[in-house]
């Protein structure tokens, strides 16, 4: 069974969206949440530890495939381990459904918890935090006014950035709504309305400071 701290040789420490501080939440999350669900607790735990370990670092190319990345990844260590091939494959299925945009749903419970822990872990205090580093890791403004076709359909106009606000608008703002298992949403709620009041704040605040005069 793979522990928190083996863990660390597998996250940058300085990764304020996805390094070890994340892996760390989203551990705890999975504790919590399994253990009022019912899961099995080594094959989340495990998923818990891995789901980022490959292709989630600043400077590498596109996250786009970084769950295969790691479940493929989670495969050779557990198989190290001397984990049963059925219990690898359930691990595995969890890492490749944890994306928001993705194809895999989460169909064991184990899956769900772990999509849903690191959903929790968007919003919140931490949620605002993640958004904004992420933001300046890509080099993309914190805010940005989003054009009417975005706002309709989610696509942007040519040359117009990809902004905290909208990923908030995108994505941020709907997460306590596709989350699944029981103990998760109760835990969104208060979360979810903090990122709502900042989000709003931080527009109201932009926007007004484009009509005052300069000083
Ligand atoms: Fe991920
Ligand atoms: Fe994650």
């Amino acid at each position: 069974m793979p522990r928190l701290e083996q863990a660390r040789a597998w996250y940058r420490e300085d990764d304020a969206v996805h390094g070890f501080g994340h892996i760390r939440r989203v551990h705890a999350l999975c504790g919590e949440i399994g253990r009022a669900e019912g899961a099995d607790m080594d094959i989340l735990l495990a998923a818990a530890l891995l789901h980022d370990a490959q292709g989630s670092h600043p400077g590498e190319n596109s996250r786009d495939d970084h769950h295969l990345r790691s479940a493929q990844f989670a495969g050779k260590v557990l198989a190290g381990m001397g984990w049963a091939e059925e219990r690898i494959l359930a691990v595995q299925h969890c890492i490749r459904a944890h994306r928001f945009r993705d194809e895999e749903q989460p169909h064991t419970l184990e899956a769900q918890v772990l999509f849903d822990a690191d959903k929790l872990d968007v919003i919140g205090a931490v949620g605002v935090v993640r958004a904004l580093a992420y933001a300046l890791q890509i080099s993309q403004p914190v805010f940005a006014e989003p054009s009417a076709r975005f706002l309709q359909t989610g696509q942007k106009e040519p040359g117009e950035p990809h902004s905290a606000y909208h990923e908030y608008l995108f994505k941020l703002k709907k997460i306590s709504s596709v989350l699944i298992t029981p103990a998760a949403r109760r835990m969104a709620a208060s979360r979810q309305a903090f990122l709502d009041d900042f989000f709003d704040e931080l527009a109201a605040e932009m926007r007004g400071s484009e009509s005052m005069p300069s000083i």
